[in-house]
């Protein structure tokens, strides 16, 4: 049988535009989907450097205004990598053109537009790009709760720290601008920290947070706390910051259950820590397993047992694993809706941080 042809759009030329160009040009490489995915056409204000971009990543056209693309006929994907002010306008007019809509982290700039994304995309595939959730690792810590190893869990401690806020000569980005962001390191950083929790722990039933903003004139968070509770009965801390000197992308979760102890590190993403506490008792410790296959997820998709992966390869088993569900005709998950409890959660320890109270974060 022929393969269907995705002709893509990809809005943004930046970071994000970069990893998920990376992403388009290998997934075939690892992934056997019955789909031809076209690099159609890349999108982004500023046209100086499309061109080069174009060249670099494989795209057949460039545009400057996304609202000329979204709607085009010849165009079945558009994916969305812009700032976050950005997504609800771009991925709607997508979704109601009928285009397949991939849309970057977070998915909204509150609640109240991602639940008209959602709405909009309701007849459509989605997908949001929480790829950390895909890292093999963390996948792998998913199978080992499901599987009981760590029991009933008790905690839940995560992070996400970076240290691009101590830097005074640093540019100043869209990143930390409400008008643009939504929120600072809540939308940013912490959209991923509360996606992976959860993904490994279920529902949050409640939070309470505080926020800070240490850079003068600015009208975002710098740093965000929240202590949870999930449906699960287990309590929890999430933490973003962008003053966390010392740590450049410091993703990490621990979570300990009745029966041991999963821990992860971004910075160190081919690894999990387990600590197995039914082991007799004079051998238990903390065992670094390297994640890589065999009899692991994703074992084979790359290469052999042993050989490492890295940052870029977690957008390429999310395009990968989208794929593979839309061949089969299944939902996806992250799906829009997903994110959107996501983002339920964040505008909760938002608010929480404004008026120092316990709130609800169920959707
Ligand atoms: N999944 C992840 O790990 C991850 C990492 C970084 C950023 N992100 C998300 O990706 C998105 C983009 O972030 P980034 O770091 O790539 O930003 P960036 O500043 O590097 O790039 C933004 C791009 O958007 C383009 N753009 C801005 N306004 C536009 C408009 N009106 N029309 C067309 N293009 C426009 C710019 O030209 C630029 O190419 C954000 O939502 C961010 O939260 C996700």
């Amino acid at each position: 049988m022929q393969n269907r042809k995705i002709r893509v759009a990809l809005i943004g030329q930046g970071f994000m535009g970069r990893a998920h160009s990376n992403a388009f040009a290998q997934v075939k490489h690892f992934y056997d989907v019955p789909f031809d995915i076209e690099r159609a056409v890349i999108c982004a204000r500023d046209r100086s450097r499309l061109e080069a971009t174009a060249a670099t990543w494989g795209w057949r056209e460039i545009e400057t205004d996304w609202r000329a693309v979204v709607s085009r006929k010849d165009i079945d994907l558009v994916d969305v990598a812009v700032p976050n002010a950005l997504h609800a306008p771009i991925s709607i007019a997508a979704a109601e053109a009928g285009k397949i809509v991939l849309c970057e982290k977070p998915l909204a700039v509150s609640a109240e537009e991602g639940a008209r994304i959602v709405e909009a995309a309701r007849g459509v595939p989605n997908m949001v790009w929480f790829n950390y959730r895909r890292a093999p690792a963390v996948v792998f810590a998913r199978r080992l709760i499901d599987e009981g190893r760590i029991g009933r869990v008790f905690h839940y401690r995560a992070s996400y720290l970076q240290q691009s806020g101590n830097d005074p000569t640093r540019p100043p980005s869209w990143k930390t601008q409400r008008a643009l962001a939504g929120s600072g390191v809540i939308g940013d950083l912490l959209s991923h920290v509360v996606d992976t929790a959860m993904y490994l722990n279920g529902p949050i039933r409640e939070v309470t947070a505080l926020t800070e903003t240490f850079a003068p004139g600015r009208d975002v968070d710098d740093a965000a706390i929240a202590l949870v509770r999930f449906a699960n009965g287990s309590v929890g801390s999430l933490e973003a910051s962008r003053y966390g000197v010392g740590c450049r992308n410091r993703n990490t979760f621990e979570i300990q259950g009745e029966r041991g102890m999963i821990r992860f590190n971004l910075e160190n993403l081919n690894h999990l820590e387990f600590y197995d506490a039914c082991e007799p008792r004079n051998v238990q410790g903390a065992r670094s397993i390297l994640v890589t296959g065999p009899d692991q997820p994703y074992a084979g998709v790359f290469w052999k047992p042993g050989h490492t992966i890295g940052y870029e390869h977690t957008f390429i088993i999310a395009l990968g694993d989208f794929l593979s569900a839309l061949a089969k005709g299944e939902e996806y998950h992250p799906s829009f809706a997903d994110a959107q409890r996501v983002q339920t959660v964040l505008e909760a320890i938002e608010k929480s941080a404004q008026s120092g109270q316990w709130l609800p974060a169920l959707h």
